[in-house]
Parts: C-alpha cells; sequence; structure tokens
C-alpha cells in the first residue's frame, strides 16, 4: 500500500519525522508530498523543504520526496496512493483534519486518510512554532533535525545564536527575547 504524508513541511520539523518514520513502518511505500501553494511566502523555497525532508530521512528505504500542486487528492489518485497520512497533535487539529479527510472522502471514495496520533513528546510541536522561536533567538535544536536547526539559524542570521547551541539551560537561565546579531537584518515571512 502506498501512502501519500502531504504538507507544508516550512520546514520539517522531529514531529513530523515522528510521523514519516511510524509510516513508513505501516505502508510498504509513503511519498511525503509537499505543497507549493502560491499563496504563501514560507521560509523555505520547495527545493531547499524537499533537500532538508531527504537529508533527514536516508534511513528510510521506501520513502520518496516530492512536490505538488493543485488537489492533495489529484497528486494522490496520480500516484495510485491507497491512503493520505496525516498526524494529529491536539483537540484543536481534529476540526481541520476531519473537514479535509470529509472533503477528500467525497472527491475520491478510494482513497481513504490515516491519522496518527504524533508521539506524546511533539504534540506541542509546529513549523511556525518552530520559526518563532529561532526568531527570537531561542533555543530550537531539541525539535527539528540538527541541519534543519542550522538552515533556519542561517535565514535569520548567518550564525547560529550562542543561546541556542545547547538545550542545557539551568532552570532559571533566560533566553534573550531578541537575539543582538539578528538586530537590523531583514525580515523573511515566517
Ligand atoms: O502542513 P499543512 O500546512 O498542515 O498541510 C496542509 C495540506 C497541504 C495538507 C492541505 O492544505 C492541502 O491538502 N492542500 C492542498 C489543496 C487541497 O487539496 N485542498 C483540499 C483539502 S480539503
Amino acid at each position: 500500500m502506498l501512502a501519500i504524508y502531504p504538507g507544508s513541511f516550512d520546514p520539517i520539523t522531529l514531529g513530523h519525522l515522528d510521523i514519516i518514520e511510524r509510516g513508513c513502518k505501516l505502508f510498504d511505500q509513503v511519498i511525503v508530498a509537499v505543497l507549493r501553494n502560491p499563496n504563501k511566502t514560507p521560509l523555505f523555497t520547495v527545493p531547499e523543504r524537499i533537500e532538508q525532508i531527504r537529508r533527514s530521512t536516508p534511513h528510510l528505504s521506501n520513502l520518496e520526496v516530492d512536490s505538488f500542486d493543485g488537489l492533495t487528492i489529484n497528486y494522490a489518485k496520480m500516484r495510485r496512493a491507497t491512503a493520505l497520512l496525516r498526524g494529529l497533535r491536539v483537540l484543536s487539529d481534529f476540526e481541520m483534519e476531519l473537514q479535509m479527510a470529509h472533503t477528500n472522502k467525497t472527491l475520491s471514495a478510494q482513497i481513504e486518510t490515516v491519522f496518527l496520533a504524533t508521539s506524546n513528546e511533539y504534540s506541542f510541536l509546529s513549523s511556525s512554532l518552530v520559526k518563532e522561536i529561532a526568531r527570537f533567538g531561542g533555543a530550537i535544536d531539541h525539535l527539528v533535525p540538527k541541519h534543519v536547526a542550522v538552515d533556519i539559524y542561517q535565514c535569520f542570521a548567518k550564525i547560529p545564536p550562542a543561546s541556542a547551541q545547547t538545550t542545557d539551560l539551568a532552570p532559571t537561565q533566560e533566553l534573550p527575547r531578541t537575539a543582538p546579531f539578528m538586530e537590523g537584518l531583514p525580515d523573511r515571512e515566517v
């Protein structure tokens, strides 16, 4: 069985990686499909996001990474997939995800949406949250693959903030709200 895991992945997080790894155990083949969305200004281009996902998943031999535009269900039909894979983190995800699943079912009765509950440790995690933390100089290397953390720091500042090089902070130690090196740098969309 072939499953499509569609999403923005701007950028991939450890939460996405958790779903990908578990999906690869459940399905014969999984395609991570990055949406080319002209209505959004992402932090990373689609080729950058594809490269980030590929670099995060060399251990998964039944995984392919691709991009698509238009409707997810049309891409899934084109690839002859039997399932769409999505992660569910918290209750607030559920409403939108259920709506998408129902809508996709009306467009193709043959393709099922399969939800995996995101592992507990990533239930709070989103790409937007990661970008916001990095933007204000916080540590993100426990939230995304290491090379992605470097990419994000480079996007915002060209060099990683000293405060973000370790996650072993003393409980009382506070991260700066804005890392000094970031001041005056042009904003990128997050
Ligand atoms: O990572 P995201 O942003 O939560 O992914 C959302 C995504 C890409 C799965 C969803 O927006 C999508 O499928 N977009 C493609 C357009 C489409 O098929 N719309 C109808 C779905 S109901």
